[in-house]
């Protein structure tokens, strides 16, 4: 094991170099004119799964983006890790608000910038170099390893959830270990043990046929974005909870013991803040802030369109206002329910002066996993031993809906391994990823692995 950690420290800026060539491929996954790139990613990740000293490597085509598996099987009775990551990225607009070229990796700072530097290739490349550095000092392994690394993770992993039905032997595994989250604070070593599942619906309000002058019309028809403003207003009551019947029904409350551990990890609201420059924070009275971002369920408005938004004023009353709405769920709350009554609820409070259009996009399950098994107390200990400092756990606010399906197809603990920082602008321009982070999490990897081979 000294070897292969010597190794890895004295590899670094080879490691930077070789994550530079991935973050230069634009493989953005909602975005038709780049599935070339996507292609070309995941030859990038199956030629690296390849140097890490993967026997079989296939690139597997679905629908949509192809996925990466690779494997090395020594023996059967040696306990399996399945890696899962994602190599596809999130579109980079607003583009004018980088300040350097989202696919042009710059390093500064102690950091590396660039679209997907965290989310996920930063993370999931740490977890191939790794393995690499086994084979690289002719150090065996001392477990099977198996990685699943997909292109559709920002679009929904449909394609996965689909193939994980029919190859569930292929995938089978004693756990699963993703880094696609983040560290509680900087510096100190992470384990996320739930995640938050989504519901993502569309709300789209039409009243004339067609655009009105605001002066001839105005005050005898109905506008739909002042109705469906108005509509979005009675999500929320004065307390902060969510008005839509049911919506809580299935919500597991926080048991006294988990409030507990909330409560002992250090969090000022007063930093938060201001680091985000908001006057004031807000939220689900009766919680804390940490509570509200991952154990409480939430909803929020994501987008809102209609009538005039080009430059100057324009008179007009609009013939049609749509507004993007997600919720973030929390167990045992099933988003196909959700959506239900969240579509029951906005026909209900819709005036009669317009119609109403309902959509469900997409969603996700939310999960909490148990904290005592022993894959997750080895991936504890090794963060530890990487970090050098003891290791939190927290529940995460974003969500990984293939993460449920692995825990019920798979069977397996799920260990979310964060290394990112809520901060690092995932989805958004000038998206970063911490050097130090990128390195403690090649360690924290290669410790796992030893630290698992223990388990069985
Ligand atoms: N890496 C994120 C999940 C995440 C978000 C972790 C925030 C830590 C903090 C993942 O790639 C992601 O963006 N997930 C989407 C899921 C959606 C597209 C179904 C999300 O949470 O919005
Ligand atoms: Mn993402």
């Amino acid at each position: 094991m000294e070897k292969v950690i010597k190794y890895i420290k004295s590899n670094t800026d080879n490691y930077i170099k070789q994550l530079e060539d991935y973050l230069r491929i634009p493989s953005i996954s909602t975005s038709s004119k780049h599935k070339g790139d996507l292609q070309k990613c995941a030859k990038f990740v199956a030629g690296q799964l390849k140097s890490a000293g993967m026997t079989k490597v296939k690139i597997i085509p679905t629908a949509g983006h192809p996925l990466v598996y690779g494997e090395l099987i020594q023996d059967k009775k040696l306990p399996t890790v399945l890696i899962y990551g994602h190599y596809d990225v999130q579109p980079v607009d607003p583009i004018e608000l980088w300040k350097s070229p989202p696919f042009e990796p710059k390093i500064k700072g102690g950091k590396i910038w660039a679209r997907g530097a965290n989310d996920n290739k930063g993370q999931n490349f740490v977890h191939i170099k790794s393995v690499e550095a086994f084979k690289k000092t002719g150090t065996k392994l001392p477990v099977n390893v198996k990685y699943i690394i997909e292109g559709e993770e920002e679009i929904g992993s449909e394609n996965l959830e689909k193939f994980l039905k029919t190859n569930q032997k292929m995938l089978s595994c004693d756990a699963v270990m993703i880094s696609d989250t983040s560290l509680f604070e900087p510096n100190v070593p992470t384990i996320n043990y739930g995640l938050r599942g989504l519901c993502y619906m569309e709300v789209e309000v039409t009243g004339p046929n067609r655009d009105l002058h605001s002066g001839s019309f105005g005050g005898a028809v109905a506008n739909p974005i002042n109705v469906l403003a108005e509509m979005i207003a009675k999500l929320h009551d004065k307390n902060g909870k969510i008005t839509i019947p049911n919506f809580y029904k299935n919500v597991k409350r926080l048991t006294p013991k988990e409030r507990e551990n909330y409560k002992k990890l250090k969090f000022s609201d007063a930093a938060f803040a201001k680091e985000l420059n908001v006057p004031q924070l807000q939220g689900e009275k009766g919680y804390s802030t940490l509570e509200r971002l991952s154990g409480r369920p939430t909803l929020d408005c994501n987008g809102i369109y209609g009538g005039y938004t080009e430059e100057g004023a324009k008179t007009v009353l609009p013939s049609k206002a749509t507004a993007k709405i997600s919720m973030r769920l929390v167990p045992d709350q099933d988003p196909k329910v959700i959506a239900k009554e969240f579509t029951k609820y906005i026909k209900k409070i819709a005036p009669k002066s317009v119609r109403v259009k309902v959509r469900e996009m997409h969603g996700g399950l939310p999960i909490v996993v148990p904290l005592d098994s022993p894959a997750m107390k080895a991936a504890a200990k090794a963060a530890s031993k990487a970090f050098g400092k003891e290791t939190v756990f927290t529940r995460e606010g974003g969500s990984i809906p293939i993460v449920v399906q692995f825990a019920k197809q798979l069977k397996a603990p799920t260990i979310l391994m964060g290394l990112g920082l809520d901060t690092d602008n995932i989805h958004s321009p000038n998206e970063h990823f911490s050097l130090s982070s990128f390195k403690k999490g090649i360690l924290a990897s290669a410790y796992f692995l030893d630290e698992f081979a223990k388990i069985k």
